[in-house]
């Protein structure tokens, strides 16, 4: 507690500690709501008689400052005398639709909390005295050595452990690479054109020139990467994201040898490819050029966002500066997390949760086409059975941030294509829907909102 009291003063120690909390809520610096000491803490804490806090709270209940109930540590009321308003509070949540179909989010409720708690005793339990320091920055060897397991039974992906980083997600990992690559000289970066928004901001932050190059059913259009004189090119080949194709033997072929025929980086985003529904995965792009391609995971979508917690696996010439530029950044990933997730990984915990998530996801994808084409006949899905979310494309006059809108006034929230390509002035008739969050019952009822949306928005 920010409480100091002056026993040289001229005030008693009582009216000191009461004319500091009282400042302290009228400038906000406490805010309503907010617990304070019980009496017994602050008063030991300041090396006062309990009497002495006792009173000071009182005092300050009395002018409407606090709230004291027996058994309960005060209460921070807030007062009429308040000299600034509380702000908004910026932390408080936002109201849900009533359809959640933004795309990007696992299904939350279903993280495996049990599983996960046993994982962080496991590490609680195994951590070394020194495990608690500052050691470790790029990654845990233990989950470095338990990433390079499963990304080459999973993935195929072709490491040693000394070039896995263990990052704060991919958009943390993104970001490091975007410096790494500009401190080597590089200028320009092609990116898919359309792409997940947030790489335009990595990008921008490095300076790095941002190249769109445009996407098909076989994924990028190497054809066109041809004409672009850039140093690096950011992929996701195992389902574009957004429009969920996979890239083809042949254009992976080409990638390929574009890389090496220029010397080139590509930097792969593997973000959803444990989620497979009608076919085996292909195998990473990293295994057939581990010398030029950056891989990158994350456990935002096996798991949840909110674990925080990405990798890449590095090629040796970007290591040092992608290293470097983490050390600039911080010191490293929580590391009680890494060794809760490499006990996750190697317990097989991973596995098995992925095997239950492949099922639910599969049946509400199913739902979600199959309501889709009930309610909405001329619906055109893209892509293949695979990720988290629905690319679909409406008629052709429809106009997809129009749909959106009017959809969010009733309560259905999704995304319009359109907002992905790096040129945001068109506005297709695309939209994006996330089913993961949802149960097949909620896909339904969303689905016929949506349709209705659809119609007043021809209207
Ligand atoms: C294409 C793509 N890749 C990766 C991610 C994961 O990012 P992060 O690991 O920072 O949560 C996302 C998140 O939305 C994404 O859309």
């Amino acid at each position: 507690m920010l409480v100091a009291v002056d026993r040289e003063g001229s005030r008693t120690l009582g009216r000191q500690i009461e004319d500091q909390l009282r400042n302290a809520i009228r400038d906000c610096a406490l805010h309503p709501g907010s617990r304070l000491p019980s009496t017994r803490d602050l008063a030991r804490e300041l090396g006062v008689s309990r009497p002495i806090v006792v009173d000071a709270y009182a005092q300050l209940a009395g002018e409407g400052y606090l709230e004291l109930r027996a058994g309960a540590r005060p209460r921070v009321t807030g007062c009429a005398g308040q000299s600034r308003p509380p702000a908004a509070n910026p932390l408080e949540p936002v109201t849900e639709p009533r359809y959640d179909f933004r795309p990007g989010s696992p299904d939350l409720a279903s993280f495996p909390r049990s599983a996960w708690l046993r994982s962080v005793r496991e590490a609680l339990a195994g951590m070394r005295e020194s495990d608690f320091g500052y050691t470790e920055r790029t990654g845990s060897a233990g989950l470095r050595l338990a990433l390079r397991d499963y990304l080459g039974r999973v993935r195929g992906v072709v490491a040693d452990a000394d070039r896995v980083v263990v990052t704060s997600g991919w958009c943390q990992g993104r970001t490091l690479l975007c410096h790494a690559l500009v401190s080597l000289g590089a200028r320009r970066i092609a990116i898919e054109d359309p792409c997940h928004d947030e790489v335009r901001l990595s990008c921008a932050s490095a300076g790095l020139e941002m190249v769109p190059v445009p996407v098909d059913d076989e994924g990028l259009r190497v054809d066109a990467l041809e004409r672009t004189a850039v140093d690096a090119v950011l992929v996701t080949p195992a389902h574009q994201y957004p429009m969920g194709s996979v890239m083809s033997g042949a254009r992976r072929g080409a990638l390929l040898e574009w890389l090496r025929r220029h010397q080139a980086i590509a930097i792969e985003d593997d973000y959803d490819a444990e989620f497979r529904y009608d076919r085996a995965p292909v195998g990473a792009l990293q295994g057939m050029a581990p010398e030029r391609i950056v891989y990158a995971g994350t456990a935002s979508k096996t798991l949840a966002p909110a674990m925080r917690l990405g990798w890449l696996v590095v090629p040796p010439r970007l290591l040092g500066p992608v290293q470097w530029q983490q050390r600039q950044a911080d010191f490293g990933v929580p590391r009680i997390e890494q060794h809760a997730f490499a006990d996750f990984l190697s317990r097989g915990e991973l596995d098995r949760h992925l095997r239950r998530m492949r099922a639910r996801y599969r049946a509400r994808r199913d739902a979600l086409v199959e309501a889709l084409s009930d309610t909405l006949p001329e619906v055109r899905v893209h892509g293949i059975r695979a990720g988290l979310h629905v690319t679909i494309q409406l008629g052709e006059d429809d106009r997809g941030r129009v749909i959106r809108d009017e959809a969010a006034r009733r309560g259905v929230a999704l995304t319009a294509l359109s907002d992905y390509y790096l040129d945001r002035s068109g506005d297709s008739s695309m939209l994006l829907l996330g089913y993961a969050r949802c149960t097949e019952e909620v896909i339904r009822a969303g689905v016929r909102e949506l349709a209705a949306a659809v119609r007043a928005a021809r209207r």
